[in-house]
């Protein structure tokens, strides 16, 4: 490529941090790839929470930037020393620099994992970063078996809803919350046992009913602030509390005497990024992931938009209008 002619690819910006508003579809230059990077051609790109919070400036990153951490597509071209990946092969990914928010981009290639036939684009930006998400939460931070009473809130969500139906074939008692009447039915559908609206119920005292007063072993709890420390009392002593997200805004700071007081409880704040950074962990998560849903253990439902109305799918996340996974199509 010389420099006189750059490869130009329609991408989405932020310039600066803000509304969903803040989203501006510009075209960019796509650099050649570097020894061990990948060009890849994306096809379909996952839309997740955290794409939100970079672009609010909640989570700090340097201006101007492309959001996006997955996205599905073939690769188009090879840096030098890239090993067992080749020109046209179909690969996706989750997480590595950001960007995924474009047509063309350049990622270090060990961060691309082959999609098995047996799985569309689509459905492969779909699950990459929410699915393995649900992987280590149900296999990592807390090892879900049969009998093993879970509470996961956000059950119609995208990582909702291919948890509840994993941790379902798992053989575990499964407790989820949605916002809305109108998304109890799509939880039921993701195996959640025991569906709780907590637009209408108190979600601990359903809980509490439910569990004999026993409480639940682990609890899964991407929503944050509202949901805090409410989500402490649905709790077994000695029970697990996985905060993963913040969906409804950051938690206050958090004094250890609470994790004693509600029943020696442990309390773990992981994020993807930890658990495939090693690429032997990556390849054995996504080969259990694409198993599952390339078997239909786990099924995916997808909701498209243009690449072009990101700033739409943004609003319609945020305004808890959407259910399972979301994908853009550049
Ligand atoms: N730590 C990690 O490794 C990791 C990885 C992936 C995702 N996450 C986190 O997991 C969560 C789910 O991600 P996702 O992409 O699959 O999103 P999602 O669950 O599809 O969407 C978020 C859901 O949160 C619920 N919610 C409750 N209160 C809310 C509020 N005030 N504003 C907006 N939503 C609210 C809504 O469901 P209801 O209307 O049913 O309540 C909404 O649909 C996010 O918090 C994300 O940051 C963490």
């Amino acid at each position: 490529m010389s420099e006189l002619s750059p490869l130009l690819t329609k991408a989405v910006r932020v310039r600066e941090t803000g509304g969903p508003e803040v989203l501006k579809v510009e075209e960019i230059a796509v650099p050649a790839p570097k020894p061990g990077e990948a060009l890849i051609r994306q096809t379909a790109i996952g839309l997740n929470y955290i794409d939100t919070y970079f672009r609010s400036g909640l989570y700090k990153t340097e201006l101007p930037f492309v959001p996006g951490s997955e996205g599905a597509g073939v690769v188009e071209a090879l840096g030098e020393g890239v090993t067992g990946l080749a020109v046209g092969d179909r690969v996706a990914y989750a997480g590595g620099p950001l960007g995924a928010y474009a047509e063309r981009r350049v990622i270090p290639a060990d961060r691309l994992v082959k999609v098995p036939d047996g799985v569309s684009d689509d459905v492969a930006a779909a699950i990459m970063l929410k699915g393995l998400t649900a992987h280590y939460l149900l296999f990592k931070t807390f090892p879900v078996r049969a009998g093993t009473v879970i509470l996961f809130h956000a059950a119609a969500g995208g990582v909702g809803s291919i948890a509840g139906q994993w941790a379902h074939r798992l053989g575990a008692v499964t407790i989820g919350t949605v916002g809305s009447a109108a998304k109890v039915d799509a939880a039921r559908r993701n195996g959640y046992a025991y569906v709780i609206d907590t637009s209408r119920e108190d979600f601990v005292a359903r809980i509490n009913e439910i569990t004999d007063g026993r409480g639940v072993d682990v609890a899964y709890d991407s929503i944050g602030r509202d949901t805090f420390p409410a989500t402490l009392d649905t709790l077994r002593p000695r029970g697990m509390w996985v905060t993963f997200g913040q969906s409804s805004g950051a938690l206050p700071p958090i004094d250890s005497q609470i994790l004693s007081q509600k029943g020696s409880l442990f309390m773990t704040r992981p994020t993807l990024f930890h658990y495939i950074a090693d690429r032997r962990e990556l390849e054995e998560a996504a080969a259990a992931l694409f198993e599952a849903v390339g078997s239909g253990l786990v099924e995916i439902a997808v909701d498209t938009y243009p690449l072009d109305h990101a700033a739409d799918a943004h609003r319609d996340l945020q305004a808890r209008r959407t259910t399972g996974s979301v994908v853009l199509k550049p």
